[in-house]
């Protein structure tokens, strides 16, 4: 039988791309202050430091390229003969460029901007500042298209419809530290669904799982990936 799979990533999924993880020694937040760069007031302090530390990531994603890992789910997608959609906490796109089509970005993405005023969206440019102004309203409160801390993630009613008819849930370079989305495996599991964590360690859920691949995701991916199409 084809059966639905659903796939949660986070950013250990990029990091053989070369773009740093958050938690990781030497991540993001360990050389940022969160409340600086990933919350409503800390944009309303300092919109031209917000804008710069995502102009920067926006550039390092730009020039990333997908890994095994990445390529491995987007062969998923084309083989099975099943639904996958990835859930993917990243902003990077790294998923799309490797050729997967159902890609769900429930952190938002850097690849669009966002009028604070109007909810206008459009596609980002390289580099955003705090004076650049709407395309559809003229306010200058263009923001990136990012969810920070304290709002709320997109695309919750179509990410619960997917959980809710999983199959199969896999949990990919995540620490499980945030939610909504460290909450997604044990709520899978408990309708049924098989769980399976791929990491470089146990993360913080990892009881909610009952299938564990530790190691780089650019190696444990496509053998997992092999293994569900049966290669
Ligand atoms: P974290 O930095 O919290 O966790 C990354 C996970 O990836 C860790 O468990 C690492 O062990 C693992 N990892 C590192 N390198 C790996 C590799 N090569 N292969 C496989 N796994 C590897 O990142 P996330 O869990 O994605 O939210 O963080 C979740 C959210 O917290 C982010 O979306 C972001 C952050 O604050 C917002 O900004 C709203």
């Amino acid at each position: 039988m084809a059966r639905n799979i659903v796939i949660l990533t986070g950013a250990g999924i990029s990091a053989e791309s070369g773009l740093g993880t958050f938690r990781d020694e030497d991540g993001l937040w360990a050389n940022h202050a969160l409340e600086d760069v990933a919350t409503p007031e800390g944009f309303a302090r300092d919109p031209d430091l917000v804008h710069r530390f995502y102009n920067t990531r926006r550039i390092q994603a730009a020039a990333a390229r997908p890994n095994a890992a990445h390529e491995a789910l987007a062969r998923l997608e084309t083989w099975h003969l099943g639904h996958v959609l990835i859930i993917t906490q990243n902003v990077d796109d790294l998923h799309e460029r490797a050729g997967s089509h159902h890609v769900l970005h429930m952190h938002g993405s850097l690849r669009q901007a966002l009028c604070a005023a109007c909810d206008h969206r459009w596609t980002a440019p390289p580099e955003m500042h705090a004076s650049d102004t709407c395309p559809a309203c003229g306010a200058a409160a263009t923001r990136p298209d990012v969810v920070w801390f304290g709002e709320i993630p997109h695309w919750g009613a179509r990410i619960d419809e997917a959980l809710a008819g999983a199959d199969i849930f896999a949990s990919i370079g995540t620490s499980g530290e945030v939610y909504p989305a460290a909450a997604y495996a044990q709520h899978c599991r408990r309708l049924g669904a098989h769980t399976v964590e791929l990491n470089l360690e146990p993360s913080r859920g990892a009881r909610d799982f009952a299938e564990h691949h530790y190691g780089p995701a650019s190696e444990v991916v496509p053998a997992w990936v092999d293994r569900v199409l049966g290669a």
